[in-house]
């Protein structure tokens, strides 16, 4: 089995890329970590990732003047000199232009601490507790144009408790996108996500863990 090169692309912690690390280590998983690229010099992420001997890269979105396109070219050019085949965005804070969604499309996704279509943007731990739903959780989707949008391949949920802060939403959240982004990354890297309109099918006829992660 040839295992699918994937490059995680962060901002900061990288706890999410750390989880992606750890799952690739198990040698049947199907795909490897095979690079991590930040647009911040300074994210934590990057030291866990050379402590792991995963090749690291930095393009500093300040260098380009505000021209995204720009920066995205330099993106991808890493990609390709790493020989990249599929890309996970794990608490990468950059708006996408349409230049690297395009040449990525079918093959980058996404991790968003909400269940989407609701809560998309930022601060969605605060919103759910502000809009009072009781479930609430995580999504990994195809990165698509839109911002937060685009095909969703795996969904975590968890409960909205009573004594809730926004930090003890987000801790509760955070373990199950730990649980749901090596799901996904392994789905889409053996080829069962298959996209039909706006779904995605992975092949989860009668078998709803296959899209779907509760806690516990
Ligand atoms: C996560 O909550 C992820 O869902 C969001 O940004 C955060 C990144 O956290 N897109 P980490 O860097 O993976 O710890």
């Amino acid at each position: 089995m040839s295992r699918k090169r994937t490059a995680v692309l962060i901002s900061g912690r990288g706890s999410n890329m750390g989880a992606l690390i750890s799952a690739a280590m198990e040698p049947t998983y199907p795909a490897e970590i095979a690079l991590v690229v930040s647009n911040r010099p300074d994210a934590k992420g990057l030291e866990r990732a050379a402590e792991f001997g995963i090749p690291t890269a930095v393009v500093d979105h300040t260098g380009f003047a505000g021209d995204r396109e720009a920066f995205e070219k330099s993106v991808d050019a890493v990609l390709k000199e790493h020989r990249i085949e599929l890309v996970a965005l794990a608490g990468f804070m950059r708006i996408l232009t349409p230049y690297l969604v395009n040449a990525w499309s079918g093959r980058m996704i996404n991790i968003h601490p909400a269940l989407l279509p609701s809560f998309k943007g930022l601060a969605t731990h605060e919103r759910a507790l502000d809009e009072g739903v009781k479930l609430h959780g995580a999504t990994v989707h195809f990165v698509s144009a839109e911002m937060d949008d685009g095909p969703i391949i795996v969904q975590g949920a968890v409960p909205v408790l009573d004594n809730d802060t926004p930090d003890t939403l987000a801790a509760r959240v955070l373990e199950v996108e730990h649980r749901i982004y090596p799901k996904a990354l392994e789905l889409v890297a053996i080829g069962k996500t298959k996209v039909t309109g706006a779904r995605v099918l992975t092949g989860g006829d009668g078998d709803a863990s296959l899209q779907l992660v509760w806690p516990g």
